[in-house]
């Protein structure tokens, strides 16, 4: 009889050996969830896609004068608040929008925390404005990524827009951001095709993708 501790490990390829993918959450941000989120800005994570280090660094300034109206912003289903601060320096009124955090759902503490997720919409569900790139927009923390969480998390929100009444979520990605393309085909996205992203983008070219909900 041969012994536990003597029976080979399986090879590196067989499914034995593959480690089990997390599980992934959307959390609603709260000024408890807050200080996770803040060390991971302070870490250098730039939830904003478009203006990076600038507003991070401006996020992190909000956080610290008033921690619970930056808390009170991801539940802003109205509208309207600060402005938001576009590509270019300009600034227009807030569009209706809800944001959760994404965590493994097997880790509540602070090292579960995966990044954020963000839906918004125009009042009345009608067309967004020219300078809002998509109904979604959605972030990873560096240090969780490739893990499953970005295509989970959007699959975890699309049921939120479906009880906001919308019939369907279009998301823009650029043209190179193939993880961001595959997160989208992986929840039912469709191409729309390509598109150009106006002045506030300076002409850069990015391409719509649209699911049905
Ligand atoms: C795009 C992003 C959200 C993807 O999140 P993620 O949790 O890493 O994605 P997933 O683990 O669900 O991976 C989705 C697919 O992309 C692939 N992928 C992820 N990162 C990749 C990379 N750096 N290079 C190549 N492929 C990658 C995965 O292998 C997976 O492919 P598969 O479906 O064929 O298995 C994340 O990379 C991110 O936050 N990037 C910066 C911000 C951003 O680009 N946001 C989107 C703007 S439109």
């Amino acid at each position: 009889m041969v012994a536990a501790m003597d029976t080979p490990p399986p090879p590196a390829d067989s499914p034995a050996a593959s480690p089990t993918p997390p599980r992934t959450r959307l959390r609603v941000p709260t000024l408890a969830l807050l200080p996770v989120y803040t060390a991971a800005l302070e870490r250098g994570w730039t939830p904003d896609n478009v203006r990076g280090l600038v507003a991070n660094r401006e996020a992190l300034e909000r956080i610290a004068q008033d921690p619970a109206g930056f808390i009170a912003l991801t539940d802003n289903r109205e509208g309207g608040g600060p402005l938001v601060t576009l590509a270019d320096g300009s600034q227009v009124p807030r569009v209706p929008s809800l944001q959760r955090w994404i965590w493994d759902a097997d880790d509540d503490g602070p090292t579960g925390f995966a990044g954020l997720i963000n839906l918004r919409w125009n009042h009345g569900h009608a067309p967004l404005p020219p300078h809002v790139l998509g109904h979604v927009g959605y972030s990873l923390v560096p240090w969780q990524r490739r893990r499953g969480h970005g295509t989970r998390a959007l699959g975890l929100l699309l049921p939120l827009a479906r009880e906001l009444g919308m019939g369907f979520v279009e998301l823009t990605t650029d043209p190179d951001n193939e993880p961001s393309q595959k997160v989208i085909l992986a929840n039912g996205g469709v191409l729309l095709g390509a598109f150009d992203k106006g002045p506030v983008y300076g002409h850069s070219p990015g391409l719509r993708f649209r699911i049905d909900l």
